[in-house]
Formats: C-alpha cells, sequence, structure tokens
C-alpha cells in the first residue's frame, strides 16, 4: 500500500563506523579507524607523528612526501589510507638498521642537503632506485623528478652515485 504523506518516515538505518583499516608502517602493525580517504601523509604525520615525511604540493608533483609502499616510492599525500591498508610502508624514520642506511650514509658523505626539506623524500626516491638500478646511469638519475627549491640536484646526483657505490659494497 503506498506511504500518505503524514505517516511517519521510517528512521534511516544507522551507518556503522568504518571498519579499522590495518597497515604496517616501519615494521609495525597500525590499524586506521577513520575516514578511509583520509590520505596517508596525514596518518603519518599527525597520528604517528612521523614528521619526516614531509608536505608540499599536495598534488603529487613535488616528491616531498615519498615513501615506500612495498618498496616502491609513493607520494604519501596522494594514497588514501583504504588503498594504503595491508600494505608495509617504509618512512626515512624506518629506513636505518643498527647502522645508517648507505644511502642516508651517501647523503651525508655528498653533503647532498642544503635547506634539508626535501631531502627525506629524496632519500627514499634514490632507495628505491638503486634497487632497480643499482648501476645507475644519466639516464637513470634523470627519472628522479623529485623537486628541490634549493637547487641540491648536482649534490643528489653525486649523493645517488656514491650510494650505489656503497649499496655494492660486500658486507
Ligand atoms: S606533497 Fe606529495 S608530491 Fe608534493
Ligand atoms: S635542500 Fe632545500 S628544498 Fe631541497
Amino acid at each position: 500500500m503506498p506511504r500518505t504523506t503524514d505517516e511517519p518516515a521510517s528512521p534511516a538505518p544507522a551507518r556503522l563506523p568504518p571498519e579499522p583499516l590495518p597497515i604496517t608502517i616501519n615494521g609495525k602493525p597500525y590499524y586506521h579507524d577513520g575516514d578511509p580517504a583520509m590520505p596517508l601523509l596525514w596518518f603519518l604525520r599527525d597520528r604517528l607523528r612521523l614528521t619526516g615525511t614531509r608536505y608540499g604540493c599536495d598534488d603529487r608533483s613535488c616528491g616531498a612526501c615519498t615513501v615506500l609502499v612495498d618498496g616502491k616510492a609513493t607520494p604519501a599525500c596522494s594514497l588514501a589510507m583504504s588503498d594504503a591498508a595491508m600494505h608495509e610502508v617504509t618512512t626515512i624514520e624506518g629506513l636505518a638498521g643498527e647502522a645508517l642506511h648507505p644511502v642516508q650514509q651517501a647523503w651525508i658523505e655528498a653533503d647532498a642537503v642544503l635547506c634539508g626539506y626535501c631531502q627525506t623524500g629524496q632519500i627514499m626516491a634514490a632507495v628505491d632506485l638503486l634497487k632497480r638500478k643499482p648501476r645507475p646511469r644519466e639516464e637513470d638519475l634523470a627519472t628522479l623528478s623529485n623537486l628541490c627549491r634549493c637547487g641540491a640536484y648536482p649534490r643528489i646526483r653525486k649523493a645517488v652515485l656514491r650510494a650505489a657505490e656503497l649499496l655494492r659494497e660486500p658486507k
């Protein structure tokens, strides 16, 4: 039978809170129980206080927010928590073991840092590149597209080449 206009509307179904999303960050398990569309960058910076991952452009242009997701360089500003869930994320804070990661060591040796703002993203991008290209050539270095407002590109290239040497050294 059709419902008349003065009949009370049936109550809207109760909205269930979203399922907590599991994620592994720097080897530790976490759950996100907020908005699944929230970018990974805010989970890292605001929830976990892992502020080494930087906020720059917010539109995949600058690379300041680069982290590794299952080992692949990824802009954390543009990855929703729903897509990051079930994956392994490494941030700059999780890169070193007992000693510095060879890429971090090379960055120091090559004195790559000027103001430093972009550099954590540069390092994470270099880690990914050197896994794929252990003997990087000019054209490989050219694929590193993270921006540096200080123009430290020659220092960064030098650091990547030094990191490649360190990674090839027998342990
Ligand atoms: S802040 Fe993510 S690419 Fe610029
Ligand atoms: S070192 Fe300053 S933005 Fe890159």
